[in-house]
């Protein structure tokens, strides 16, 4: 069942609790590779990209035992290198943390072509960059990325050139068995960026200053395995929280780390949005008219470029004029045609990077078409508002971040089914 099917215009309300976060447990799984031992990881979201994940684990050797839907344990004491099947690392974008892996245990690395979200070019130069600062030589062909080093890398100082998640949490892994001490200057932020550190220090890694822009990680001989629970996903939360802002709704989020949203609730407010915390949960209420706001996608902690389009789709209905730019994926703007199929008045420029967001009264329902996995978001936002019918289609991108987006949503009194 490929499609959704909306019949808009119902207002969310209820409470709906939180999973673990996507971009948080796939370096955490690939992490498990380093170490020699059990890891057993819980509040893993099951979702696609982490089935992905867990059976390319199991292609190379791991045993992965799943004790429930969100609690898995692998066993990667016979893991056998560079034997990840490349039909299943170029699904994802995570993929690239198995070459940080593989050399952190192995000192050699041989890893498919990553895939993932079309966002437009996204190069892993800057990975490559830290693991040959460390000491590793790269080689890449057109169906491989390969890394090598003779004995151990070597801590190093690795300068990132820009602020990039990714291949910050690669650096993290390459270096957690270095030898010496490895300092990652402009390291990215997120929270999930600190969870992978404690996640690695639980493994017995020696890694300071996570969530700051410089990270110290001090090389260990080896990792061992531990007892690890995911933080909660911050843009699954954004979302459901920019669902209730947009059908006019009250809406609670249950297992959530309100500060992790503050960029997020900070604008929510100042559109006129009435946003309440407490320590573990955030409440949404709206009428369903707010203001027009403008919105720079920027590296935490400052607006989530994941939560870009979803906040797009909710710009189409305020009232006023608001623009958007994302600084992060500059061009990830595909989504705005399927936002104009249900009337949303939305212009980019001419470099295609910021869209300027004429409000209008009403979306019409449309069939539409779930581009990558938050502009498969974007839609279901847009489908619970628009009048009349919306049917979106290729929502397995969808089903690759979110958990049950369906029956959620159900729960909290949308008009919203599976269908063929
Ligand atoms: C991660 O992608 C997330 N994906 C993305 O979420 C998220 O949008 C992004 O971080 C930013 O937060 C996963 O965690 C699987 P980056 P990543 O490296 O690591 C450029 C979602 O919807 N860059 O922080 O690939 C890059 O092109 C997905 O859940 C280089 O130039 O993002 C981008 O412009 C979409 N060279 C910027 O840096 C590199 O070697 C930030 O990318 C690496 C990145």
């Amino acid at each position: 069942m490929n499609k959704i099917k909306i019949r808009g215009g119902r207002p969310l309300r209820g409470t709906v609790s939180i999973g673990g976060m996507k971009n948080s447990a796939l370096p955490i799984l690939f992490a498990t590779v380093i170490t020699r031992g059990v890891c057993v990881i819980e509040n893993l979201p099951p979702v696609g990209d982490i089935e992905i994940t867990l059976n390319i684990l199991a292609a190379m050797g791991a045993r992965v035992t799943r004790h429930s839907p969100t609690v898995v344990e692998i066993d990667t004491s016979d893991l056998r290198q560079g034997t990840a099947p490349n039909a299943l690392v170029r699904c994802l974008r995570g993929s690239n943390y198995l070459i940080g892996a593989e050399l952190a245990r192995f000192g050699q690395a041989k890893v498919g072509l990553s895939g993932g979200c079309n966002l437009g070019a996204r190069p892993i130069d800057l990975h490559k960059k830290g693991f040959i600062a460390l000491g590793a030589t790269v080689d890449d062909t057109a169906d491989y990325i390969s890394a090598r080093v003779d004995g151990s890398l070597k801590g190093t100082k690795i300068v990132m050139d820009n602020i990039s998640v990714g291949a910050t949490a690669n650096m993290m892994l390459a270096a957690s068995t270095a030898d010496g001490t490895t300092v990652i200057e402009n390291a990215a932020h997120e929270p999930h960026i600190v969870d992978l550190a404690c996640f690695l220090n639980a493994c017995g890694a020696r890694v300071m200053g996570a969530g700051t822009s410089v990270i110290k990680v001090r090389g260990v001989k080896e990792l061992h395995g531990c007892h690890y629970t995911i933080l909660p996903d911050m843009i699954e939360t954004g979302t459901y929280m920019v669902a209730a802002a947009v059908t006019g709704g009250e809406v609670t989020l249950k297992n959530v780390i309100p500060r992790h949203l503050e960029a997020v609730s900070a604008k929510l407010r100042e559109m006129g949005i009435t946003v309440l915390e407490d320590s573990e949960t955030i409440t949404v209420r709206s009428t369903g008219r707010f203001g027009s706001a403008s919105i720079l996608a920027v590296p935490y902690p400052g607006f989530p470029t994941d939560m870009q389009p979803q906040m797009t789709a909710l710009l189409t209905l305020a009232d006023g004029i608001s623009t958007v730019t994302d600084n992060v994926f500059n061009q990830r703007f595909r989504y705005i045609e399927e936002l104009r199929h249900m009337g949303a008045g939305i212009s980019l420029d001419e470099k295609n990077s910021t869209a300027t967001v004429i409000g209008v009264k009403s979306l019409h329902g449309a069939s539409v078409t779930a581009l990558d996995l938050r502009a498969g978001a974007a839609m279901v936002i847009a489908g619970l508002a628009a009048e009349g019918e919306t049917v979106i289609s290729d929502v397995d991108n969808i089903r690759r971040g979110y958990v049950d987006i369906v029956g959620k949503l159900q729960s909290l009194g949308a008009d919203i089914e599976y269908v063929e």
